[in-house]
């Protein structure tokens, strides 16, 4: 049987790789070099304690976002060895992957809980390598700037210098932290942002000199309404701007959380809107929702779509 190869997306529906199997890579981040997108994400496990009980972080590649390979497990969890942070049963969450061109390394930051600890840990974990594919080498896990570290994403600015956004102080307030030149450490300048606000599952991204960020409420595994904002520097002010979503459950982010705004390699201002379907029940079964990102009279808009493709944006 040939697999299915496809030319469109269909967001929330299964998503097969060119294995036939659903892709396992949620709460994940993109990344585009030298002509291929990697896809890095959570690889859960079948059954309630999948979320928990995580392999490591998994890698797809593609040219056209569309079709998928898997790559594997480029960071696994570790056997054996119970003071290991990445021992199994540790939670690795919301994997990101940024290449740094002046040491050519590719870093690789995650939300890391320890084994047993629940989410009280809040640490950010990296992991350093040579290629896209790894094999990533663990660095170590800290609290950025001595403050908790939950929900997080990277951003790499036109200037190559790269800021962590992390929901900080039990959840309550993000933190924008400036990296240093490596990208593996935060260099010591960081701000509060949306404070008192418990904004979670952070996704930024630049478009015409301005930030612009999606994130959510804190309800855990479920969905609620998106938040929207921008921002003319990265320390703030951040305007607020309400929900972007629009179309059926556009109050609950089409059911899903926001995880990433992905640039279209080429397409120089287009972005998708990346986010997950929980199914905490089995995790592994979580969909994708992949949507296109307008901007629209100095807005954010994401509008819902059954079924698209990258020619939308022909039309911009
Ligand atoms: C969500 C968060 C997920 C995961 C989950 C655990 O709010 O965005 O990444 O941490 O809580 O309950």
């Amino acid at each position: 049987m040939p697999t299915q190869r496809f030319s469109s997306f269909r967001p929330g529906a299964i998503w097969p790789d060119t294995d036939g199997v659903h892709i396992n890579a949620h709460g994940g981040g993109l990344l585009w070099d030298q002509g291929t997108y990697y896809w890095f994400g959570e690889h859960k496990i079948a059954g309630p304690e999948g979320n928990r009980a995580m392999v490591g972080v998994s890698c797809y590649s593609s040219q056209d976002l569309h079709n998928w390979d898997n790559r594997g497990i480029v960071l696994p969890v570790v056997e054996g060895d119970e003071d290991h942070d990445l021992v199994r049963g540790c939670v690795i969450e919301r994997p990101k992957v940024v290449h740094n061109a002046r040491t050519g390394k590719y870093v690789l930051w995650f939300h890391l809980e320890l084994r047993g600890q629940g989410y009280s840990a809040a640490r950010t974990g990296v992991a350093v390598a040579d290629n896209p594919l790894g094999p990533y080498e663990y660095q170590g896990s800290f609290r950025p700037d001595d403050h908790m570290s939950r929900d997080m994403t990277i951003l790499v600015d036109d200037d190559q210098i790269a800021y962590l956004l992390c929901a900080s102080e039990d959840n309550q307030t993000l933190h924008i932290s400036q990296l240093t030149d490596d990208y593996q450490r935060p260099a010591g300048r960081f701000e509060r942002v949306f404070v008192g606000r418990y904004m979670e599952a952070p996704a930024i991204c630049k478009h015409e000199g301005r930030y612009w960020f999606i994130g959510s409420g804190c309800t855990g595994w479920k969905p609620n309404k998106a938040r929207s904002a921008v921002a003319t520097s990265i320390w703030g002010p951040w305007e607020e701007q309400g929900n972007p979503c629009v179309g059926p459950d556009a109050d609950l982010t089409f059911l899903a959380q926001s995880t990433y705004l992905l640039p279209v390699h080429g397409r120089p201002g287009c972005f998708l809107f990346l986010a997950d379907r929980w199914h905490p029940e089995n995790p592994i079964d979580g969909r994708y929702v992949w949507l296109p990102l307008e901007f629209i009279d100095g807005h954010l808009v994401v509008r819902w779509r059954d079924e698209w493709d990258l020619s939308f944006f022909d039309q911009q």
